[in-house]
């Protein structure tokens, strides 16, 4: 079966950082697979920025190999590698300059058509292209500007940049990615919990014990360390992708699912999230970096040479023990944690239950295991409830633990669309609602920022972990301490 395709209008694309990384690996192979999916169309354009020095035709080489490394053979075909290839064109420019604004000017002839202005270059960058776009009069009604993360490292650089990009795009016109939010799982978990019935009066307090969100990736910062080390785990990957979901588990249903209302609900869970400040943060979250270990079967390097940084106190591991302060969730721990270079790759959400109030079946039996629902984000999507069951035979009653599978890859036999592709074409669409809104992003900086704070004030130092385990120990203990455990892939 294959999927419908939602129409969107024609575009100029406009993708500042053209030859950049997150171009080449993420957003030109989506907007190619969203091409052969048939959704382009014939007139959308891709007009590419960067200081290169690179004709159409250079770039639209460039492309071509990068396509080749970027896109899964099986999708590539070549009569529509070369129909997109048609589709793009290269500026040079050089955003501090004043040189090359007028080419690219000349190239957005048409003022009806949607335009997108990508910036996938750094945040630091992103007030100066707003500007420049004004000055040269590019901007029109139906401009849309995508910002990619980290929207500043810090509450008043946010708003910095905020207030930077805010002076000339209107905050409708402003698309904040976070790419978790793409995710097919990630949106599944909305219509999990608020298209069935049978989720939602046990999706409280009084129902579930506490709650698991991981981000563990193999790979470690790569030739990434001069961002990461300014950033670090709590700023990279906790402001922004485990909040995001941490919002969606939490999050009260909104009336109908709109442009606005989904935010609204995900910003008051923000807002209720009890802040950790001081002496607090050494009690409710570990911070951790890797030093050299083995990374399946393969030795792999401390952060801090990787990184090119011995003195480096950048934490590449993070736990947390949050808590929602609201009727709902009073009590209900949020147990957070990412980290790099771990001994697997795996993104999960874990809702444990409770436990029975009462034990009815003689131990003997078996224990009954508190259901758990874990929803798998990656390396595979799906979903899966813990059960306890009846081992069949006869001879009274014995309790075995079962559980019911969905796996994406089995129940829906489509290609599941990588988060940039549905994402960029709602931009084009002009559809905010799995973007990040100025106050989110604010209200998620306001919540870390204490925690930051603090570290730097007592010069703190991330604990040690080697390349290839579950990370420090004390992030063990933070849990085991509340008599509660990690859930350990299965
Ligand atoms: C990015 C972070 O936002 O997300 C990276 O900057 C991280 O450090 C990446 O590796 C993880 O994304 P995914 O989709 O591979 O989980």
């Amino acid at each position: 079966m294959s999927q419908p395709l939602v129409e969107v209008p024609v575009a100029d694309v406009v993708v500042f950082g053209g030859t950049g990384d997150l171009a080449v690996r993420k957003l030109l192979p989506a907007l190619y697979l969203r091409d052969r999916d048939g959704q382009l169309p014939a007139e959308t354009r891709i007009l590419a920025t960067s200081r290169a020095g690179l004709d159409d035709d250079g770039y639209r080489d460039k492309v071509r190999g990068e396509l080749m490394r970027f896109v899964a053979s099986e999708e590539l075909e070549d009569d529509v590698v070369e129909r997109f290839l048609a589709r793009l064109a290269h500026t040079s420019l050089d955003i501090a300059d004043p040189d090359g604004w007028e080419e690219l000017g000349a190239r957005l002839d048409d003022p009806e058509r949607v335009r997108v202005f990508y910036l996938a270059i750094s945040p630091g960058l992103f007030g100066t292209v707003s500007a420049r776009l004004a000055e040269h009069g590019l901007v029109t009604e139906q401009s849309r500007l995508v910002l990619e993360k980290p929207i500043g490292h810090d509450l008043a650089s946010a708003q910095e940049i905020n207030d930077a990009v805010g002076a000339v795009f209107a905050e409708h016109q402003i698309f904040r990615i976070d790419h978790y939010l793409g995710k097919e799982s990630v949106q599944n978990l909305l219509v999990t919990r608020f298209a069935n019935t049978f989720l939602e009066p046990l999706w409280n307090a009084t129902a579930i014990d506490h709650v698991q969100i991981t981000a563990s990736e193999t790979l470690g910062v790569g030739g990434r360390g001069g961002y990461y080390d300014g950033s670090g785990a709590l700023r990279d990957m906790v402001q922004n992708h485990l909040l995001q979901l941490l919002c969606l588990v939490a999050m009260e249903p909104p009336t109908y699912v709109g442009h606005e209302t989904v935010r609204d609900e995900k910003l008051k869970v923000l807002q209720a999230l009890r802040p950790i400040t001081g002496a607090d943060v050494d009690q409710q979250v570990v911070a951790g970096q890797y030093v050299a270990g083995l990374v399946d079967g393969a030795a792999a390097a401390a952060y801090a040479e990787e990184a090119g940084r011995p003195d480096s106190r950048t934490e590449t591991f993070v736990a947390i023990r949050a808590e929602v302060a609201n009727w709902r969730w009073a009590g209900v721990p949020f147990y957070l944690r990412t980290g790099k270079r771990l001994d697997r790759r795996a993104s999960e959400i874990v809702i444990q239950f409770k436990d029975v109030p009462h034990p009815m079946f003689p131990a003997a039996e078996g224990t009954s295991e508190p259901n758990r629902l874990v929803i798998q984000l990656q390396p595979e999507e799906g979903m899966r409830l813990h059960l306890t069951a009846k081992e069949p035979g006869p001879g009274g009653i014995r309790l075995r633990p079962v559980s019911l599978d969905l796996s994406y890859t089995s129940a829906f036999t489509e290609r599941s669309p990588e988060a940039y592709e549905r994402l960029l074409m709602d931009v084009v669409r002009g559809n905010p609602q799995l973007f990040m809104r100025r106050d989110e992003v604010e209200a998620a900086w306001r919540w870390v920022e204490p925690i930051h704070e603090h570290w730097t004030r007592t010069a703190a130092k991330p604990r040690r972990y080697p390349a290839g385990t579950s990370g420090p120990y004390a992030a063990t203990t933070l849990v085991e301490r509340d008599g509660r455990q990690w859930h350990e892939h299965e």
